[in-house]
């Protein structure tokens, strides 16, 4: 079927931002295994696998709507040099997400592209999970001290 060009636009801007999102927290999951954290590289794991998933059903939609997938990442993934560096660097990643998705849910829904909105917004609520893991995790830093934290990371 062919799609409009504009949602394929945006297909392709989301996909950008899942596989730099798969990327980043492959780095991370591999940051937490060096420094000793195997609770918090399960969960980067988890996240690899989430985006994996979703990069799939995204260049799917995008050769369905017979558009062209651009699958290139945002470029310079950067290694965090601590924990909560790495969980602010996800966190803003995340809001980007959620903020190019809103913006493209809207455009498929007013442009009759149903099947595309559907997708999104799955994607939307996966997302919002993520987030919502990022914030709590930040909030127990700030409560608990960032020591006290990590010593819970340290069993899987
Ligand atoms: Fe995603
Ligand atoms: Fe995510």
């Amino acid at each position: 079927m062919q799609g409009d060009a504009r949602v394929i636009e945006l297909l392709n801007g989301y996909l950008q931002i899942e596989l730099t999102g798969y990327k980043q927290y492959l780095v991370a999951a591999a940051a937490c295994d060096n420094w000793g954290y195997p609770r918090l590289r399960d969960r980067q794991r988890a996240y690899v696998s989430e985006e994996t998933e979703h990069a799939g059903r995204i260049l799917h939609r995008i050769l369905y709507l017979e558009g062209k997938p651009v699958p290139s990442d945002a470029g310079e993934i950067v290694v965090a040099s601590s924990v909560e560096d790495q969980l602010r660097r996800d966190e803003a990643l995340v809001r980007r997400a959620i903020v190019h998705l809103q913006g493209a849910i809207d455009y498929c829904a007013s442009h009759g592209d149903a099947g595309s909105r559907d997708l999104l917004e799955e994607m939307l609520v996966d997302e919002e999970h993520h987030l919502d893991w990022l914030e709590i995790q930040l909030r127990l830093i700030g409560s608990l001290g960032v020591e006290n934290y990590l010593q819970e990371q340290m069993h899987a």
